[in-house]
């Protein structure tokens, strides 16, 4: 399996997948390829570090750059694409032609078949679905006790897509946006390292 990370930023979850491939729990996975829109990206210089082709692809419009994208995924022999703390939207047309073999990682609690506006927590309580750009601050200004990660493929819709797995995370008292999406954070890079497993299993 040939994984393409799309990244914006730290790529702590990059690292998560780099090194699980390393210490060997993920037979036969292996990242073909790094793209960033963001010259500084420190997930670059992570995968680098691993001997693993990274680039830096200037987003001047999403047109041009999804199509030098699909080419690289071409050249690349790309099976699935994880987006790894990718901070654009795609398009529709690129969502579409790689239909669940496009994996996110979306800090808060998707429902089943990816739709709806709520979700039932394990301790029965109904809590809304946060999604977008600030699930974690969301969720603390909805005073919510438990929140979570999801990984899940990407469909059209924004933060809508069928969860592959996920994990809840309380929300402890003082929590501000920074120590919760730390906790989030943890429990992401166990999550992705098992989504692209149950991924492998399937495909
Ligand atoms: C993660 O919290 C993920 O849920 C969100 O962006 C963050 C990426 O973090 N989509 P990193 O770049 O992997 O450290």
């Amino acid at each position: 399996l040939r994984i393409a990370a799309l990244i914006s930023g730290s790529g702590s979850n990059l690292q998560a997948l780099l090194d699980a491939i390393e210490a060997r729990h993920l037979p036969g996975v292996e990242i073909a390829l790094v793209i960033s829109n963001k010259a500084n990206a420190f997930g670059l210089q992570r995968a680098l570090k691993h001997k693993v082709p990274a680039l830096y692809l200037p987003w001047r419009t999403r047109e041009e750059w999804e199509r030098r994208v699909i080419d690289l995924l071409q050249l690349f022999q790309v099976d699935v694409i994880v987006l790894a703390g990718f901070m654009r939207i795609i398009s529709a047309d690129f969502i579409t032609r790689y239909p669940e073999r496009i994996i996110n990682l979306h800090p808060a609690l998707i429902p089943d078949g990816g739709k709806g506006d709520t979700y039932t927590t394990s301790d029965g309580s109904l809590i809304p679905v946060f999604r977008g750009m600030h699930a974690p601050l969301q969720a603390l200004e909805a005073g919510v006790r438990v929140t979570g990660s999801t990984v899940h493929y990407v469909v059209p819709e924004v933060d809508a897509g069928p969860p592959i797995c996920r994990r809840e995370v309380p929300i402890e008292a003082g929590d501000t946006e920074d120590t919760l999406q730390e906790r989030i954070k943890k429990v992401e890079h166990q999550l992705i390292v098992e989504a692209v497993k149950i991924h492998q299993q399937r495909v």
